[in-house]
C-alpha cells in the first residue's frame, strides 16, 4: 500500500498541481542580487506580519536560525542561552559552534514544559574573564507542538533588554501557536530582535523558511547567507506559492489542532499514554504496553498511514498536516482499538479520570526525554 497519509513530520505535505500552476505565475528575477518581486511580496509580508522592518526568505528553517544567531554573535567568546531541547542546540549540526563560534547554554526547564524568566536568569552569564558572556536568549515555540506562554516571553524579553543581550525566536511553527491562541504573530514578534519562520512545516509550503529582523541586520544576513552558499537565483516560484500557503493553509490549521486532539483523545482512551499535552498539532505517545510502535505502525502502513517507529522504542511522535483528513483519523483509530484489543490494553487507571488528567495537564512534571519518539529525519 503506497504512503497515503504521512504522519511522521509537517514537512511532509506534499505540493499540489495548484501550486505547480502557480508557480509559473511567479516572477523570474535573481534574488542574489534581490531582483525579485515574488520574493520581495513575500519578505514584505512577512516582515509587516511580525512587526519588523525587513526579513529575507532563505532555503530551511536551519539556515534562518544560524543566520538570525549569527548576526548577533559578532565578538566571541560569547554563548547563547536556550532550552535543553532547542533545534538550534540539538538537530542543527553543532551550527553555532561551527557558524559562530559561540557556546550554548542549554538549560532544562523546571516546569517540564518551557523556560521560565526564572530559569533563564539563572543560567544568564557575565563573565568577561573566563566566561562566555550571553549574547542571545534563543527561545522555540512551538517546541515539541507545545505552546510557550506569552506572558512569559515578555517576562523573559524584559529581563534579556535590561541586560543588554539580543532575542532569537525559532518560530518554525509560530503559525501553529499563533492560531491556537489567537495572540496574533506581531504580539509575538515584538519581543524578539529577531525571528525565523518556517514555510515548510504546518504552512505546507515546499521548500523555505524565512528570517525576520530590522533592516541592517537583515542585509548583513543577505551577505551571510551567500557566504554559506545559500544565494539563490530565480527563487520566485518558491515565495510564490510561500505566500499563497501562508494566506490559505495556515488559516486551516485550527482544524488540524482539532483532529490531533481527537486522535490524542481517542487513543489515551484506549490506554495509551500522551507523554506531554497536546497543543497544537504534535503528540507524543507512549504506547505501552505494547512491546514496541512497530506492533502498530505495521498494521497502520497496511492502510496508508505511515507513523515513525524507532526499532524497540515504545514511545512516537505523530504530527498531523492540513493534507491529514478526519477519514484518516478514524482509521488510525480504528487500526489502534484491534490492536489494543488484541493486546487487551485497558486505560491505565480504569476509569475515565486517568484519561482527563492525561490530556488536560498544561504542565509536566520533569522534562521527558522524547529523543526516541523522533524518527530520525525530520
Ligand atoms: C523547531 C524547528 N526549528 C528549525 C527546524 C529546521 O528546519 P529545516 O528542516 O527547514 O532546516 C526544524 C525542522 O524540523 C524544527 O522542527
Amino acid at each position: 500500500m503506497p504512503v497515503v497519509y504521512d504522519l511522521t513530520s509537517d514537512t511532509a505535505t506534499q505540493p499540489t498541481d495548484d501550486m505547480f500552476d502557480l508557480m509559473k505565475t511567479a516572477s523570474r528575477g535573481d534574488d542574489v542580487f534581490s531582483q525579485d518581486e515574488s520574493v520581495h511580496e513575500l519578505e514584505k509580508y512577512m516582515a509587516d506580519l511580525l512587526g519588523h522592518e525587513a526579513a529575507l526568505f532563505g532555503t530551511s528553517g536551519t539556515m534562518t536560525n544560524q543566520l538570525g544567531l549569527r548576526c548577533w554573535l559578532l565578538h566571541p567568546p560569547q554563548s547563547v542561552l536556550c532550552d535543553s531541547r532547542a533545534h538550534v542546540h540539538v538537530y542543527e549540526c553543532g551550527g553555532i559552534a561551527y557558524h559562530s563560534q559561540a557556546a550554548v547554554t542549554p538549560v532544562v526547564a523546571s516546569n517540564g514544559l518551557y523556560l521560565t524568566k526564572e530559569d533563564v536568569e539563572a543560567h544568564i552569564s557575565t563573565d568577561t574573564l573566563c566566561g562566555a558572556p550571553t549574547k542571545v536568549i534563543s527561545l522555540e515555540n512551538t517546541l515539541n507542538g507545545t505552546i510557550m506562554p506569552i506572558e512569559e516571553i515578555a517576562r523573559i524579553s524584559k529581563l534579556a533588554r535590561s541586560r543588554g543581550i539580543k532575542m532569537h525566536l525559532d518560530g518554525a511553527r509560530l503559525f501553529e501557536a499563533s492560531q491556537a491562541t489567537g495572540v496574533s504573530m506581531k504580539e509575538y514578534g515584538q519581543h524578539f530582535d529577531s525571528v525565523s519562520v518556517c514555510l515548510s512545516k504546518g504552512a505546507g509550503a515546499p521548500i523555505g523558511s524565512i528570517l525576520i529582523s530590522d533592516t541592517t541586520t537583515i542585509q548583513h544576513s543577505r551577505h551571510l547567507r551567500k557566504l554559506m552558499g545559500g544565494g539563490w537565483r530565480q527563487a520566485g516560484p518558491l515565495a510564490k506559492v510561500a505566500l499563497h500557503c501562508i494566506q490559505t493553509i495556515v488559516p486551516t490549521m485550527p482544524q488540524t489542532h482539532k483532529l490531533t486532539r481527537r486522535l490524542a483523545d481517542g487513543l489515551t482512551d484506549l490506554g495509551f499514554r500522551l507523554l506531554i499535552p497536546c497543543h497544537t498539532n504534535m503528540l507524543f505517545m507512549d504506547f505501552k504496553p505494547l512491546p514496541s510502535v512497530a506492533v502498530l505502525a505495521e498494521p497502520l502502513l497496511a492502510q496508508g498511514i505511515k507513523i515513525s517507529s524507532t526499532p524497540g522504542a515504545t514511545i512516537c511522535r505523530i504530527v498531523l498536516h492540513y493534507q491529514v483528513t478526519a477519514e484518516a483519523v478514524d482509521c488510525f483509530l480504528r487500526v489502534a482499538t484491534d490492536i489494543a484489543g488484541k493486546y487487551k490494553i485497558v486505560p491505565a487507571l480504569g476509569d475515565e479520570d486517568s484519561a482527563i488528567c492525561s490530556r488536560s495537564s498544561s504542565v509536566a512534571s520533569s522534562v521527558t526525554d522524547l529523543s526516541a519518539a523522533y524518527p530520525s529525519v525530520q
